[in-house]
């Protein structure tokens, strides 16, 4: 197998250090914007010297963003090149063009470290959902939010202090907005929904609430009820349709996903035949992510396409109801006060999501059951 890197990066230089061990495959050129120089591959700064070198059979995208990497990844897949990429916002994003078109040009595409970093999560949602029916899947998926909330949660920090120390140690952003907001853990829980459920879900439909705005306060009111904040990435199959969002969320302090520590991921799915599974690593870092890619570069090199066939246009309808803690400006039904704040009756996500737009200052998280 020829390769041709698109970015050399945290990840794209892990790939080139990880294949450089291997007899089957080989990084032959790499895409690069800085001046860089390699003894076994050549850096180029033109996308064409990649696409028109017909030696090369896969790509790796490994440079991040929607805009070139779309449109590379496309011509390179109109190519006829097999495309391995770790980029959640591109897989996501462009999921019906992207999908389809690897399955009419007959071309390998995965992105195994898209969702989960080092946890090889898509390929078990693919294992999976060949031999039952899945029900539920999502969980922790974002190693930044955990480390912040296990912070305020472990050591008592409040919520700033937390996210400086998180971005000195590397796990978050300068600008941590995809993190914090939830962004990125709303790409991994759609592209893992539309593949255990077979669906093409419409972003507009799958609501998203981040950490943000949480409190020191609030994290003590949840250790005064035995509960922990997490955020939450979950895909339901439901009676009518599919309910799926991204929300903070309390969990038992017995619950696995209360023990999740630092920066690590904990995915989960619910099977009719295998019921609860659950997966549990590094969901960033040059090396574990680099190993899903060249674990995809295996499976793609072995004729593999992507996890699940391309599935019709689907909304979440999130008419699934939950009790939630609100603290700030709750008018609605209330079953315990929680001395400043309060836990509603039953209340649809889509209710909530569309409350929590208006009231700025508020934060909401379900309590799990
Ligand atoms: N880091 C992780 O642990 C991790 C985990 C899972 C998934 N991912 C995903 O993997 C992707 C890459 O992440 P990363 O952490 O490796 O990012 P990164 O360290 O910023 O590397 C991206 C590389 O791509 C290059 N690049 C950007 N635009 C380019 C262009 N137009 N032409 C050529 N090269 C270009 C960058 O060059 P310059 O530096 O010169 O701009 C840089 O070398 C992202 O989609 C990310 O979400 C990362």
């Amino acid at each position: 197998m020829k390769i041709a890197l698109l970015g050399f990066g945290v990840v794209g230089r892990g790939v080139y250090e990880i294949t450089r061990e291997r007899s089957d495959m080989q990084v032959t050129k790499v895409l690069c914007l800085e001046d860089i120089s390699l003894p076994d591959a050549q850096a180029v700064k033109n996308i064409r010297d990649i696409l028109e070198d017909d030696s090369i059979d896969t790509v790796v995208e490994a440079m991040g963003g929607l805009h070139p990497a779309y449109e590379f990844v496309r011509a390179a897949m109109e190519a006829g090149k097999n495309v391995v990429s770790s980029n959640k916002a591109l897989v996501c994003t462009y999921y019906r063009e992207l999908l389809p078109l690897a399955q009419k040009m007959g071309v390998g595409f995965r992105s195994t470290a898209a969702v989960g970093g080092g946890i090889g999560w898509l390929s078990e949602l693919e294992r999976a959902r060949r031999v039952q029916t899945l029900r539920q899947v999502g969980g922790i998926m974002n190693g930044t939010c955990n480390y912040i909330l296990d912070n305020m949660t472990r050591l008592g920090k409040d919520y700033t202090e937390a996210l400086k120390q998180a971005q000195a140690l590397g796990y978050a952003e300068a600008n941590p907005t995809t993190d914090v907001e939830g962004i990125d853990t709303w790409h991994k829980i759609i592209l893992s929904s539309n593949i255990a459920f077979g669906i093409s879900l419409d972003f507009d439909s799958v609501p998203v609430a981040g950490i943000s705005r949480i409190l020191a306060e609030d994290i003590r009111r949840f250790a005064a009820h035995g509960r922990v904040c997490k955020l939450l990435g979950i895909g339901k199959r439901t009676e009518d349709g599919f309910s799926v969002y991204v929300q903070p969320a309390l969990v038992g302090q017995d619950q696995l996903e209360a023990n999740v520590p630092m920066n690590y991921n904990l995915i989960t799915f619910v099977g009719d035949i295998s019921d609860r599974m659950s997966f549990y690593g590094q969901g960033a870092g040059r090396y574990p992510t680099a190993y899903n890619v060249v674990q995809d570069l295996v499976d793609v090199a072995a004729g593999k396409g992507f996890y699940a066939p391309y599935g019709v246009g689907t909304k979440a309808d999130n008419t699934e109801t939950l009790s939630w803690y609100v603290r700030g400006g709750w008018d609605g039904q209330i079953s315990e006060d929680w001395d400043g704040a309060v836990i509603t009756g039953k209340v649809s996500v889509a209710d909530m999501h569309a409350w929590l737009k208006t009231h700025s200052d508020a934060f909401a998280a379900s309590v799990q059951e």
